[in-house]
């Protein structure tokens, strides 16, 4: 796919995204966007970020031949790309580094954000320390129970912690909160933490996660002598999996599967499918494929994972459904525990849930394939936050 280029000066990819927001931060974003095209090409900002991610985030992070697993799928080569081990355990860091230089050039002092499964909360509260800056964090209340091992260290980095308690008490309520805090508070900065939410935040997030796939096609080449048949993230609102999908677009032969939650099942209402079954709709200022019921409402996600646990997606994995350059897969909770474990036991790593879809898709696929196939799977993040809920609620300890 040449001359793929988006999103256009609207912030529109295709028919989705833009900017559906009130006037008050119809000025904010357009301040945002300024400071961040300017920075976009300025030599010291991408020599400063490049500095931060060798030393303070630990980049580049290693492409591994999971060679154990490979055995164990019985078919095609699974390299994982180890995001896990970046600093504060996730890919979220990229971004909320990238988004701490925009904010410091705009003069702000205080961040704000919304987390769900706390990876992306911890990853701004690191940036907020580490830049002498305020920090407040929305929480939907069952996130806080079920990630309180990231509470805490939101707490420590010094960031105040604020339970959302409105809904389904979890991700989308809590950008919901954020967004209206930031609209009471313009002077402060909204670090949101996917490739979602009004323009210009789907187009910059992407652009802070696209360092994991130059990373990860100059590492398969040199591995391999060539590029992946597949590359296979999961999708909550898309920042990983594009982190890694963006630099492939161009290179056809490169298929690209999103990994959806499939919650309870595909055909129950406990799911997160919202490329396999939303609607186009608005949601948190932009336009997407959301999850809605017949009368156009927005229904509730569900995943067992809280970082995919939104009803949304990104614009523009929305735009590359359309397109057919991006495949959409569903896995479910069972599926993505069963991965967890399977991980764990055969190659000493222990992945977040929601990676955990992803590893569950690439050794199905890779059992399909001949050996001499290459999938490429980002491994978004470490189950450290993970191991209680899973241990004590989602697995079989007589195992
Ligand atoms: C480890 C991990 N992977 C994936 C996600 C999903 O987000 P995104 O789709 O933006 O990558 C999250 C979100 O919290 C996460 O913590």
């Amino acid at each position: 796919m040449k001359n793929y280029n988006y999103p256009d000066k609207n912030g529109q990819f295709g028919q989705y995204g833009g900017k559906f927001v009130p006037p008050a931060l119809e000025n904010v974003l357009k301040e945002v966007e300024r400071a961040y095209l300017e920075l976009r090409d300025d030599p010291k900002f991408i020599k400063e970020l490049n500095y931060l991610h060798r030393v303070y985030t630990g980049r580049p992070s290693p492409l591994y031949l999971a060679d154990s697993l490979t055995k164990n799928a019985g078919g095609a080569k699974i390299y994982l790309k180890r995001e896990d081990l970046n600093h504060t355990g996730a890919h979220k860091i990229n971004n909320t580094l990238g988004q701490a230089l925009v904010a410091r050039k705009l003069g702000k002092t205080k961040l704000i954000a919304e987390t769900g499964a706390g990876q992306h909360g911890v990853a701004v509260a690191t940036v907020a320390a580490k830049f002498g800056m305020e920090c407040d964090i929305y929480m939907g209340e069952r996130d806080v129970v079920n990630q309180h091992i990231n509470v805490y260290r939101m707490k420590l980095l010094g960031a105040r912690v604020v339970p959302v308690t409105t809904g389904q008490k979890t991700l989308k309520d809590a950008i919901d909160v954020a967004l209206g805090a930031f609209i009471n508070e313009p002077e402060t900065y909204y670090m949101l933490g996917s490739a979602v939410g009004p323009h210009p935040y789907p187009m910059m997030v992407r652009d802070f996660q696209s360092v994991i796939g130059r990373e990860a096609k100059k590492q398969i080449l040199k591995a391999e002598g060539r590029l992946p048949d597949y590359a296979v993230a999961c999708v909550g609102g898309g920042s990983n999996a594009l982190g890694l999908f963006y630099e492939f677009i161009p290179d056809e032969e490169v298929k690209l599967v999103a990994v959806e939650p499939a919650g309870k099942g595909a055909d129950t209402n406990q799911h997160g499918l919202a490329l396999g079954k939303g609607k186009l709709g608005v949601i948190h200022g932009f336009k997407c494929l959301v999850l809605q019921d017949d009368q156009g409402e927005i229904m509730e996600s569900y995943s067992a994972a809280s970082g995919l646990d939104y009803p949304g997606v990104g614009p523009e994995f929305c735009l590359l459904k359309d397109l057919g350059r991006v495949e959409t897969v569903g896995v479910t909770d069972v599926e993505a525990v069963e991965a967890f474990q399977l991980l764990s036991e055969t190659e000493g790593i222990i992945p977040a849930l929601e990676s955990a879809h992803a590893v569950f898709y690439a050794v199905k696929l890779a059992g399909q394939l001949d050996q001499d196939r290459v999938i490429v799977v980002n491994l978004s993040g470490r189950g450290d936050k993970d191991v209680k809920n899973v241990y004590e609620n989602l697995i079989n300890k007589e195992k």
